[in-house]
């Protein structure tokens, strides 16, 4: 205690710091040093955008397995099963003209190997779709752009 003019002061320079305290106060400062250093893109090159980057990369690549694998074997299944449908049509829509297994009749052969019109997915699409001026009817109205895709598929797949 020192006594100035009868006014008593204790003398805090004089005490120590707690120890508790030096550690928090240290610890505080190291910690803030390291943040610094790791969060500023001058020093170790993090950013928002190449942190947000990598997770979204990270993300496709992890679900890009899945969903291609997926669409493949989808577009497999689906192409046979709408050549089976497509087969249907087939027989009460064509079969009268084309002949019961495509070997022709009224209409022509479908078996190729060669075709008056193309012998790709495409042309049949288009003949059926649209017709030919020498008697094969189109049939747009009557069984719209699915059902002619499947029996085009139907026919494609036999040869
Ligand atoms: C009324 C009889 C008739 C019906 C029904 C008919 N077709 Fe035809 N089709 C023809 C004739 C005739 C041709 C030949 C046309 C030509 O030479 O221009 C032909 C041609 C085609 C061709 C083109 C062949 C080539 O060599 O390029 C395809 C494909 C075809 N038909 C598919 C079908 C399908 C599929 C159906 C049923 C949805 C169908 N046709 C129904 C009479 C018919």
């Amino acid at each position: 205690m020192a006594d100035y003019d009868g006014i008593t002061e204790r003398e805090e320079g004089k005490k120590k710091i707690p120890l508790g305290m030096l550690i928090l106060f240290w610890g505080l400062v190291v910690s803030g040093l390291l943040y610094l250093y790791l969060f500023t893109p001058l020093f170790s090159g993090w950013t928002q955008v190449g942190r947000y980057e990598k997770k979204m990369q990270s993300q496709s690549d992890a679900e890009a397995p899945a969903v291609q694998k997926k669409t493949v074997t989808a577009a497999v299944v689906s192409n046979k099963e709408r050549a089976k449908r497509g087969k249907e049509i087939y027989d009460a829509m064509c079969a009268m003209c084309h002949g019961e297994n495509l070997e022709g009749g009224a209409g022509s052969a479908l078996t190729g190997p060669t075709f008056q019109y193309g012998d790709s997915l495409q042309d049949h699409i288009r003949v059926i779709t649209k017709g030919t001026p020498k008697g094969m009817p189109g049939f747009e109205s009557s069984l719209g752009p699915e059902k002619v895709r499947n029996v085009s598929l139907y026919i494609h797949s036999q040869h």
